[in-house]
């Protein structure tokens, strides 16, 4: 997208379908993309696409809607960064619960440079699955990427070092009950074997071996041909992303916060990779709530860590083409 000075003579229609455009690099759930935007003349709505929940793993749709929420935030930094502000209703109409947010009331404002900057991080955010280096994520970066979760109205706890094993005893259980579901090896095997969909996760991002970690990481339940090395990610912090309800809203919002701190820490050089089987199981789910000692409701998990500089990372993950998530039907034949 460009990054020419905001303020320019570009209708708001194009800005608007732009943002859509741009809201394809937010992470979602196995590449799910669960999302579809509609450009209006003077707005922006976002829609869950059911069809590409995880019916098994995410029945309740707390995922799909963290996914949602990062796309929402990935919109809403690309039209500041186009000089545009807007007010943002989120699941403005209960009897339209897939239609999870509608950005209206835009208008023109200034130059947003720190905005500018988070797109272009956007294009180069992604996960690496590989363990991370031995060097450590300075406090001070750790602070950073908590305060832009909590200007999203999430907050991120970092857990200490006896937290780190109850958290690994919960991934592994988590781990293990969901590799006895045949429901959920039958979603995974789909979501893994998507290649030329433009969803999906291919073998391109998943570890070629099981890497040493203290946390295991999700068993994708086939080889990648990403290469790990040796290395036990010893210096891997890990937090849990959490906030006061467990409601839909709250996982919108979430997901909000879950983008505003990954592209944080990609501004920081520190790598994120979300754990989510530790939510999706009840129990362990459970588990995490009581860690939190009554602070609030778990989101998500997340591993922190400055990622292997001595070889390359894995590539992107393929996106849906644009044409599939941003229907500009509405506003087609007005001047752009
Ligand atoms: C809500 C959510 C949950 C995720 N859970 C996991 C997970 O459990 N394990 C994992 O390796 N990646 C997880 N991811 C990362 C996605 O697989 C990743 O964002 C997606 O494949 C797109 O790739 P990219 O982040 O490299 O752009 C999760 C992402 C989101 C947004």
């Amino acid at each position: 997208m460009s990054h020419e000075t905001p303020g320019q003579d570009r209708p708001l229609t194009t800005a608007l379908a732009e943002a859509a455009a741009t809201a394809g690099y937010a992470p979602s759930v196995h590449n799910t993309q669960p999302w579809r935007w509609r450009v209006l003349p003077d707005a922006l709505e976002l829609r869950m696409v059911r069809d590409r929940q995880l019916t098994a793993t995410d029945p309740e749709g707390r995922l799909l809607a963290l996914s949602c929420g990062a796309a929402l935030h990935h919109a809403r930094l690309a039209l500041t960064a186009e000089g545009w502000t807007a007010v943002v209703e989120r699941l403005p109409d209960p009897a339209q619960p897939d239609l999870l947010a509608r950005l209206t009331g835009l208008a023109r404002a200034g130059a947003a440079p720190e905005a500018m900057r988070m797109v272009q991080c956007m294009q180069v955010r992604h996960t690496d699955r590989r363990p991370v280096s031995d060097e450590p994520v300075s406090t001070s970066a750790l602070g950073e990427i908590a305060r832009a979760a909590a200007d999203e109205g999430a907050q991120l706890h970092i857990l200490d070092s006896d937290q780190v094993m109850e958290l690994a005893a919960a991934a592994g259980h988590a781990g293990a009950v969901e590799a006895e579901d045949p429901q959920l090896r039958e979603e995974l095997l789909y979501w893994t074997s998507r290649a030329g969909t433009g969803t999906g996760l291919p073998p391109e991002v998943l570890p070629a071996q099981q890497a040493q970690t203290t946390v295991p990481g999700r068993d994708f339940g086939r080889a990648g041909t990403l290469p790990v090395g040796p290395g036990h990610d010893k210096a891997a912090v890990y937090g849990l992303l959490y906030g006061d309800e467990d409601e839909p809203d709250s996982w919108l919002r979430a997901g909000e916060a879950l983008s505003a701190l990954w592209l944080t820490a990609t501004r920081l050089g520190v790598s994120v990779v979300p754990l989510s089987g530790v939510v999706e199981v009840e129990g362990t789910r459970q588990t995490l709530r009581h860690l939190l000692s009554g602070l609030g409701h778990p989101y998500i998990v997340l591993r922190l860590g400055i990622a292997d500089p001595a070889h390359a990372g894995p590539p992107h993950t393929p996106r849906l083409p644009v044409e599939q998530v941003v229907d500009t039907s509405a506003v087609r034949g007005q001047p752009s």
